[in-house]
This record gives structure tokens, C-alpha cells and sequence, in this order.
């Protein structure tokens, strides 16, 4: 029986955290630092960092107080901040690659040169220093045009432009405005891919991977994709056009890139994410994350009917190979409930109810931005919460999570009303 501790605060986290708990091979779960949501169901370790130059040295000792078996990190801030290195220097099994493999996803830069190097299909693209050659390489070149901050910039780092003005404010924005810090010091310029977005996730020990169903997030704020891009307003599994499409996304981008990192001697040890977009039988990658998605993991993971615990000690083993990830043949839709105003400025400290017409329903509300005071859970942040649903049918699985969602009320409440329509067109 295994002692988890899942690193993250998010719905994503508080999913991970469910898949662990349902499982019998588990005996305790511990998130950090969770959220006072989470913290309803689950242990929480909260601390503050006393010395900056080891911001981990806490959760070892919490590790080895509670004798937790392993760690798995939910979120890219601390596996791009090189908490699984710190953790395994000091004798913990970590599920999250190393800093170097989480490159993957905190340099843009990094992870395109990975691609092209190791043949994963990918968009054209140019790697610009200065604000000077970007401008130059814009000149040439027609459009829309992607222009992507190289660092982690919380999924707003990408701008599409649809013409030369648009690029050059884009410029602006990210070399002389500083809109993203230092991860705007170089910028990715790209072309454009048209088609439908895609993500897949694979479980991989650094020598073998295996790979998931396809799930859709919905980016954007508004329905029909429309509006500013988001964290992520919903997603929906398993994705059915897709299906067979898997095999190849195995051979051509999971393969490859697997191989690539361990070639380059920072051998992929965790759960790879794979952003596509798929054209027909044209699949490129837009972006590899080095973790779950979210809101992916809150549809992901309810309908994968492994033992959460037996992947893990299969990463830790190096025998994952030896495992087939199943799934329950269910459809799962999560809506996300924001806080009106995101992604831009919003208000927090909503109090949140809860119908108890909720406890008739089948479902799971996995908490995000939320804070506790007193007796009641109030809005904390952008994305409040996420509430799952399975279904049979993806219609009924839609239906059963807009009921789940309409059980939740705040103030402010903002949800996209199309999560999974797209899942329904052939
Ligand atoms: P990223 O942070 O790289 O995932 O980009 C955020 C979003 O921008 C993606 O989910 C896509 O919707 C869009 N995007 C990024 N790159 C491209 C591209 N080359 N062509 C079209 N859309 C893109
Ligand atoms: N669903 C987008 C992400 O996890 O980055």
C-alpha cells in the first residue's frame, strides 16, 4: 500500500489526487499545497519556502515525516523549477521528468530545435533573439502569423497575428513592453496550422511509453472558440474522429521524441502531454507540456480504469512496457465555472453554494481558485472549479455535467455553454 503526495494546487491536482484515492492499492494521499477546496477531502501540506536557493527542502522533510513512497507533480512551475531533481538527490521517487527533460515545455525554443532534430512533425518556424531580426524576419513572410514567447508564461505567451501590424504590436509587446519577463527573451515566429486541436497524453519511464485516448480542451473563453485564450474553459475524452489517429501519433511524434530526449541524455520520466492539431491525416505538434493537462486530467483520469498507483511504480521501475492503459468505454465532460473577468482582472471572494440537489447527481467538483472561511469555500482565483461527468453517450455525459454545474452557484459565475458540442460532429 502506497503514501502518495501529489505537488500542485489545481482541479488538476485535486483529480490526481481522486484517481489515487479510488484506488486500492494506495493507503494515504497527501497534496501540497492542494487548496482549501481539496483540503476538504484530502491532507494538505501548505508551507513557505524559508531559504529561496532550496525552495523543496520542505516537502523532503514532509516526504520523509509521513514516510510518503513517491511524489508525482501535477504542475510545470515546479518540475521547470527542478523539484524532481532535488527530490530524487535526496532518495524520493518523483513521476515528473527531470529540469532539463521539462525543457520540453518551459523553452519553447528548446522543445521546436527537439522536433525538427528528431524529424516530430511541427509548424515552419524561426527562433528571433532580438527585436530587430524578428522584425526583419516578419517582412518576409505571410500570414496569420504565431508569434510564442520562449518561456512559461501561464498558456498567454502566443499571439496569433493576422498581419504584418499585428506582428509588429506583438513585437512590441513582448521585446520592448516585457509583457512575459524573461521568458519573452526570444521568440518563436511560426506558421500558421489550420485544422481541430487535439491533446494525448503518454506515461513514460524514460525507456518505454504508453499513451492515452485523445481528449479536447476548449481554449478559448467564449463558445465556438471564440475569444481570448484561456487556461482552459472544459475538455471532453475520449474524442472519437480521432481514434484512429493514435498509432501514428505513437510511431511519428511519441517515438521520436522520446528518443530524441534520451539521446540527448535527459531520458522523459512522467506523463508527456501532446498538443496537435489535426488536419485530415495531417497531425503537428503545437506544444508539448511536461505534465497532465488541465483541464484534460479532470476528464482523463476518471475514465481510465488502471491503477493510478501501479503506473507509478511502473515509471519508478522502468517497466511500463509490461502495462496496457485501459479505459472504461465512458464519455467524461468537465465544465469549468470562472470568475467573471478572467482571464483578464476579476473579482475574488464570491461565497459559493453548493444545491444539495447535487448529492442526486453522478459527478465529481474538483476545486481550483477557491479559498475557505468560516464554514463556507468562496472564489479564489480565475478557474474556480471543474465539475465531471460520465456518460454513456457524450450527449449524456454533457448533460449530466451542465446539471452538476448548474448545482454550483457564485456570483459572477461565468461557463462556457458548448463543452463537448464539437466532440458531437463527425
Ligand atoms: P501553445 O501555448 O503553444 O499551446 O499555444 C496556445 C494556443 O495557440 C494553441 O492551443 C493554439 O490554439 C494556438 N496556436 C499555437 N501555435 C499555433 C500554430 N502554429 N498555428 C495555429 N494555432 C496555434
Ligand atoms: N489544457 C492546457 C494545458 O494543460 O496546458
Amino acid at each position: 500500500m502506497a503514501k502518495v503526495l501529489i505537488v500542485g494546487s489545481g482541479a488538476r491536482e485535486h483529480a490526481i489526487a481522486v484517481a489515487f484515492q479510488r484506488d486500492t492499492a494506495v493507503e494515504e494521499v497527501f497534496v501540497s499545497p492542494g487548496n482549501d477546496g481539496i483540503a476538504q477531502f484530502f491532507s494538505c501540506f501548505k508551507y513557505e519556502a524559508k531559504d529561496k536557493n532550496e525552495p523543496f527542502v520542505e516537502i523532503v522533510n514532509f516526504v520523509k515525516e509521513k514516510k510518503i513512497d513517491y511524489v508525482f507533480v501535477g504542475n510545470e512551475q515546479a518540475l521547470a523549477d527542478g523539484i524532481a531533481d532535488y527530490l530524487e538527490a535526496h532518495g524520493i521517487d518523483v513521476i515528473g521528468p527531470s529540469q532539463k527533460a521539462a525543457q520540453i515545455e518551459s523553452s519553447k525554443v528548446f522543445s521546436k530545435n527537439l522536433m525538427k532534430k528528431y524529424g516530430v512533425p511541427t509548424a515552419d518556424y524561426a527562433v528571433c533573439e532580438d527585436y530587430v531580426a524578428a522584425l526583419r524576419h516578419i517582412a518576409g513572410q505571410s500570414f496569420p502569423l504565431v508569434l510564442k514567447a520562449d518561456g512559461l508564461a501561464a498558456g498567454k505567451g502566443v499571439i496569433i497575428a493576422q498581419d504584418k501590424q499585428e506582428a509588429i504590436a506583438a513585437l512590441d509587446l513582448i521585446f520592448l513592453d516585457k509583457k512575459f519577463g524573461n521568458a519573452g527573451n526570444q521568440v518563436i515566429i511560426e506558421s500558421f496550422l489550420s485544422g481541430e486541436e487535439a491533446s494525448i497524453f503518454a506515461f513514460s519511464d524514460g525507456e518505454h511509453f504508453v499513451s492515452t485516448v485523445f481528449s479536447q480542451d476548449h481554449k478559448a473563453l467564449y463558445d465556438n472558440d471564440e475569444g481570448p485564450n484561456t487556461g482552459g474553459m472544459g475538455a471532453f475524452a475520449p474524442v472519437d474522429k480521432f481514434f484512429m489517429l493514435k498509432d501514428k501519433v505513437d510511431k511519428v511524434i511519441f517515438e521520436p521524441i522520446f528518443q530524441g530526449l534520451k539521446n540527448e541524455g535527459m531520458p522523459f520520466k512522467g506523463v508527456l502531454y501532446a498538443g496537435l492539431m489535426i488536419d485530415g491525416e495531417d497531425i503537428n505538434v503545437v506544444e508539448f507540456n511536461c505534465r497532465l493537462g488541465d483541464p484534460e486530467a479532470e476528464v482523463i483520469l476518471p475514465i481510465m480504469t488502471n491503477s493510478l498507483a501501479e503506473l507509478c511504480q511502473a515509471i519508478i521501475e522502468k517497466s511500463i512496457d509490461q502495462c496496457e492503459l485501459k479505459f472504461s468505454g465512458q464519455y467524461a465532460v468537465g465544465v469549468i465555472s470562472a470568475s467573471k473577468g478572467y482571464p483578464e482582472a476579476f473579482e475574488r471572494g464570491k461565497p459559493i453554494f453548493i444545491h444539495k440537489g447535487i448529492e442526486t447527481l453522478t459527478g465529481q467538483i474538483y476545486f481550483a481558485g477557491v479559498k475557505q472561511q468560516g464554514e463556507n469555500l468562496f472564489t479564489n482565483g480565475g478557474r474556480v472549479l471543474c465539475a465531471t461527468a460520465l456518460g454513456s453517450s457524450l450527449q449524456e455525459a454533457i448533460d449530466k455535467a451542465y446539471s452538476m454545474t448548474e448545482c454550483v452557484q457564485f456570483s459572477n459565475q461565468y461557463y462556457r455553454k458548448d463543452i463537448g458540442q464539437k466532440g458531437l460532429k463527425v
